[in-house]
């Protein structure tokens, strides 16, 4: 093993915080539990953001100026990003590869790194790892079960022949399982197959699909089903290494508008958190009955908030957007908290007082939210989401879906019914069991990772497996 000490592995994320940031957990990951050295390869702006964030990784810049795919200037992740512009930015995502491959002629001529570990959105990296000698590995930055659903979907586009109410099976999937048109992400609701996003998706996802393994940021204890048809759809090793989240000791975040503070004046499990990400917002008619169906119930609630869908996400957020004098009697009652822009959200999840998380449904939040044992209200918005959100109602029993993207239906009086029965922690109630079922599941995720004695967590076992797998294929391939 002693000349393993100076393999490579080499990381390839796509270009989205919600990708960058799991591929950095891995890396660390990798770091402390493997003897590889390990390098992420991405654009220099990314790169730069990950520096900061880490100083044991090699982090390299590949050439990138956005100006030269039809971007903005110095646009480099999908965080900046208008919704129209994101294509572009998958289809500028393809001219990294003459990069990665000058890298890897420059650095690893004579020792091709062990693996390269690839984001699905850059398939093009398996047959170039295969033509230096080299391992291909996709690295799902979510759940099984989603990435399942996603490829299926995109691969056979199975809703084109069916009507908006009619549900649909997916053939890798149990026939009881149904999905509906208005699960999938608008891009994927209207592709056809010869649309820009089929011609992006489709053949990244065939050469990811080409790879010879695969790493979940997620374990099977959580999702049985998931791996399951994962595997059986892949035919190559599945392993789930999760949950990669932003570890304790590394809550250096700056928590500015206070949140934990104003969180510990508050009962365990009192206070519902709200949060849709950093790249998705709701539309203006929707944020005005979730906030007066918030009031209406009396939950309390720290709501990290965002401008509506039609403005500018990143834009200063207007008073007008919510009921007259919301906030003001919000924070005068002590019932809720609005927090702009941005949040904590790894301290919110671990705080006692946080009881239930309105999320998104992306699959990092809900990794972090679960591996804290809080149990979700999902309302899926965009991605995969979706398929996360199903896999949580039907699968875990964790989460009650309020409603879905911006065009689904919501009153007042639907957001408070569902917020006072997640919030109802009596004996018996829904929101009891789903509390329950969510700890059950949070436990799973702390023991994967756990190493006692000569117990080691089921993720570390996925991890020596893993490691066995890519030393026997590079002993065969050299
Ligand atoms: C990107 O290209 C534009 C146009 O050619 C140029 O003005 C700009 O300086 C370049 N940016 C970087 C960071 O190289
Ligand atoms: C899949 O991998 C094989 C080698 O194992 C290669 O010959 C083939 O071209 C790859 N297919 C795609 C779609 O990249």
């Amino acid at each position: 093993m002693d000349s393993s000490k100076t393999k490579h592995i080499i990381l390839l994320p796509f270009l989205a915080q919600g990708h960058l940031r799991p591929f950095l957990h891995l890396a660390n990951f990798l770091r402390s539990h493997t003897p590889f050295t390990l390098s992420i390869l991405t654009t220099p702006l990314n790169a730069a953001n990950l520096r900061r964030q880490s100083n044991n990784i090699n982090i390299y810049d590949l050439p990138f100026n956005s100006t030269d795919h039809n971007l903005p200037p110095n646009t480099e992740n999908t965080e900046k990003l208008p919704l129209t512009s994101i294509i572009s930015l998958f289809y500028a995502s393809t001219s990294l590869q003459p990069h990665v491959r000058n890298h890897l002629t420059r650095h690893h001529l004579d020792n091709p790194p062990i693996c390269i570990i690839f984001d699905i959105f850059l398939g093009w990296a398996d047959n170039l790892a295969r033509s230096i000698g080299s391992t291909g590995v996709c690295f799902n930055t979510g759940g099984a079960y989603g990435l399942a659903a996603y490829m299926s979907i995109w691969m056979h586009l199975p809703h084109r022949n069916v009507p908006d109410n009619v549900e649909f099976s997916l053939p890798e999937f149990p026939e009881n399982r149904k999905f509906k048109r208005n699960q999938l992400h608008r891009f994927l609701r209207f592709a056809d197959g010869t649309d820009d996003w089929s011609g992006f998706f489709q053949p990244q996802i065939k050469y990811s699909r080409n790879c010879s393994a695969w790493l979940c940021n997620s374990i099977e204890e959580i999702e049985p089903l998931g791996f399951e048809v994962l595997r059986a759809m892949l035919k190559v090793p599945v392993w789930g290494i999760g949950p990669l989240v932003k570890t304790e000791n590394s809550c250096d975040e700056d928590d500015e508008q206070g949140c934990v503070e104003w969180l510990n004046q508050f009962e365990r499990g009192s206070v519902l958190y709200i949060s849709f990400g950093s790249q998705n917002t709701v539309t203006p008619i929707q944020m005005m009955e979730l906030a007066k169906g918030l009031e209406e119930s009396g939950a309390k609630f720290l709501w990290v908030i965002r401008p509506p869908f039609g403005f500018d996400i990143n834009g200063e957020f207007k008073p007008e957007w919510l009921p007259e004098g919301f906030e003001k009697r919000v924070m005068e009652r002590k019932q809720g908290k609005l927090v702009k822009k941005w949040g904590p959200q790894m301290e919110i999840l671990r705080n006692k007082a946080t009881g239930a998380f309105l999320s998104h449904c992306g699959w990092n939040s809900l990794i972090e939210a679960l591996s804290e044992g809080v149990p979700i209200i999902g309302w899926p918005l965009a991605a995969e989401q979706a398929y996360n959100s199903k896999m949580l109602v039907e699968e875990m029993g964790v989460a009650v879906e309020l409603t879905r993207g911006l065009e689904g239906e919501l009153s007042s009086e639907g957001v408070k019914k569902v917020v006072e029965m997640v919030m109802d922690r009596e004996e018996g109630s829904f929101g009891c069991e789903m509390k329950k079922a969510a700890v059950v599941i949070g436990q799973k995720l702390r023991d994967a990772m756990k190493v006692e004695g000569d117990y080691r967590g089921c993720s570390l076992r996925s991890l020596d497996e893993f490691v066995e797998f890519i030393v026997s294929r590079k002993a065969t391939l050299s």
